[in-house]
């Protein structure tokens, strides 16, 4: 089996889609052996726990200033990585940014879930609601979630798959999340199954 780490850093309704997939039907060749969080006391901890999954909270180094901060994070989590013979990554709502060796070792086996059709509505700071304001604002008609692999930018990565859903004139980002949300659970899992 492929052992699946899966980071997060809030609710982590990706990774119970994730965790409900595999206990119904499985993860193709995977199943996922860690969590790691970079925030204390994230939802998404409790329901590793819940599940019986391995749960680590990795938090950055404030006293850094962001590139080294953002290194010295992605650093100890390829360490954690390694320890665990991870074989596959799966960013799931992991708002911190990855940079050095992790982007190398786990190239082609890292991805990453965002909550916009990208390229519109990516990059440093886009996450959440933000994006969804951001589709709304711009009059989009179509938005939508999009798993694309990890690269060294930010939602630059080759894009894997994309699910769209059309934007109702009744939407507020608080609906469309929602909306999004039910289909970036299936992305998710049909993303894993499709390359573990
Ligand atoms: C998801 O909508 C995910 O796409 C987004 O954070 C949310 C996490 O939800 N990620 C980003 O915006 C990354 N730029 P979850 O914790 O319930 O899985």
């Amino acid at each position: 089996m492929k052992h699946i780490l899966v980071l997060v850093s809030g609710n982590g309704t990706n990774l119970q889609a994730l965790i409900d997939a595999e206990r119904q039907s499985g993860l193709g060749n995977g199943t996922i052996a860690a969590v790691i969080s970079d925030k204390p006391g994230a939802f998404a901890l409790e329901r590793a726990k819940n599940a019986g999954i391995p749960a680590f909270t990795l938090l950055p180094d404030k006293s850094l200033p962001k590139r080294e901060r953002r290194l010295e994070l992605s650093n100890r989590i390829l360490a954690k990585a390694c320890e665990l013979k991870i074989d596959f990554i799966v960013c799931a709502g992991f708002l911190s940014i990855l940079s050095g060796d992790i982007i190398a070792a786990y190239a082609s086996r890292m991805i990453n879930i965002h909550p916009s059709l990208l390229p519109k509505f990516g990059g440093q700071g886009m996450y959440g609601e933000k994006v969804h304001r951001a589709a709304l604002d711009a009059g989009e008609r179509e938005s939508g979630c999009t798993v694309h692999f990890v690269d060294a930018g930010a939602d630059t990565g080759q894009i894997i798959l994309q699910r769209a859903i059309p934007v109702l004139s009744s939407d507020t980002p608080e609906t469309l999340a929602e909306r999004i949300h039910v289909q970036e659970h299936a992305a998710i899992v049909e993303a894993v199954r499709n390359m573990v």
